[in-house]
């Protein structure tokens, strides 16, 4: 039997407790309170966000943490409990790359929120840690722009009206202006604004959300780590957007979003997109994706877990020839799953490594992880990771 390694949650409360003892001995005070958001996986409907669609986040309950204490004199320093490296500057100095690396996910919603504060004024001293996995694509990023974001607006008395939306809409501006990556804002909004014990069904037209209860009780999903990155990936996700974006064009729609499965077959849509390298096939993902969304919805209120498990299926296998975001290690960890007795499996978050997910019955999870893991070692592959996906709640302030 492999042996398995289960990533459990931090204890909040041990977290804060500890992370606010280092803020105390790094700075010589008190922070003024430790906030948390957590990671995410998306249960189905992956790289609509940007196309104005729809998906289907869950809150993770590993969270990255922050303490903060508020400053008025322009100045922001950045420490992580992890990264030796840390960042220290103006506020007046944030820009696109500057800080470089995991910094300006904080810098940037500081950038950001300095437009509404005043950048002379805003200011403040974070300290990080994170307990979401890093590089496993279940947004350790959202979790740390929004953990802090939502400190600044507590502590900022111009920013006190904002509401999680607001936040969450200031870190993905943060995320595309300053640390240059061109994501879609599904990862910050559930952050901000999931429903403990929920799924949440989220339209990225207006960015509204609809709690949907877990009917399944008898099953569970499994998230597999793969551990894999690979390169290129960030360039990867821009072009997947930029072609969606001129096939809208090419359409003459706002979004793919508009677009419905019925018109994939028509001659002149066909003519439009095979002008487009890539078009027809990119476009298929996004168009049936939505339609997957609403469906599996559909299928949870019924209570249906074999129809779940179809649709994460199917979405994993249009992520991986039409879309092509897949890799060896993710299609493995699907394959894996659903031999071993899974009713579905899929890729989750941006793809090219990271994790996959598995719909698996409870009694089951064990027996068909170490399936999945007996399958990448078999491989020469190293062991995934694997954690429990139970919805939890959204970023909050814990002390
Ligand atoms: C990444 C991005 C999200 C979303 C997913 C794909 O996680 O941050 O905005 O586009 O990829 O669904």
């Amino acid at each position: 039997m492999p042996d398995l390694t289960w990533l459990q949650p931090a204890d909040d409360d041990a977290t804060a407790e500890a992370l606010s003892s280092r803020f105390t001995a790094r700075l010589g005070r008190l922070p003024d309170g430790v906030w948390a958001a957590p990671g995410r996986v998306n249960l189905i409907g992956e790289h609509t966000d940007y196309n104005n669609g729809y998906c289907l986040p869950l809150a993770l309950p590993h969270r990255t943490y922050a303490a903060v204490s508020g400053r008025d004199d322009g100045i922001l320093r950045i420490g992580s409990a992890q990264k030796s490296h840390g960042w220290e500057g103006r506020v007046t100095d944030i820009r696109q790359g500057r800080p470089a690396g995991w910094p300006a996910y904080v810098a940037g919603v500081a950038a950001i929120f300095a437009e509404r504060a005043g950048a002379q004024e805003l200011g403040a001293d974070i300290l990080v840690d994170g307990h979401v996995p890093l590089g496993a694509g279940l947004s350790s990023s959202a979790a740390l722009s929004c953990a802090a974001g939502l400190a600044l607006r507590d502590l900022v008395p111009a920013l006190a009206e904002l509401e999680p939306a607001d936040v969450a809409a200031a870190c993905v501006r943060a995320e595309n202006e300053i640390a240059g990556a061109a994501t879609g804002g599904m990862d910050q909004t559930i952050a901000m604004r999931a429903v403990d014990g929920h799924l949440v069904l989220l339209d990225c037209q207006d960015f509204s959300v609809v709690p949907v209860a877990w009917t399944l009780p008898d099953h569970e999903v499994l998230v597999i780590d793969t551990r894999a990155h690979h390169a290129l990936a960030d360039g990867q996700y821009a072009v997947r957007r930029q072609t969606c974006e001129v096939a809208a064009a090419a359409l003459g729609v706002r979004s793919l979003r508009e677009v419905t499965p019925d018109q994939l077959v028509e001659g002149q849509v066909r003519a439009l997109l095979a002008q487009i390298p890539d078009g027809a096939a990119r476009v298929r993902h996004v168009v049936t994706e939505n339609r997957r969304v609403l469906d599996l919805v559909s299928a949870l209120r019924e209570q249906d877990a074999q129809t779940v498990g179809e649709l994460m299926t199917s979405s994993h296998s249009s992520l991986r020839d039409d879309y092509e975001v897949s890799c060896r290690e993710l299609d493995l960890a699907v394959d894996a799953a659903i031999d071993a007795g899974a009713a579905g499996a899929r890729m989750t978050g941006g793809g090219f490594g990271g994790s996959a997910i598995a719909l698996v019955r409870r009694e089951e999870a064990e027996l068909i992880a170490e399936a999945v893991v007996g399958a990448f070692t078999d491989q020469g592959l190293e062991a995934p990771h694997l954690l429990e996906a139970v919805p939890s709640g959204p970023a909050r302030r814990l002390r």
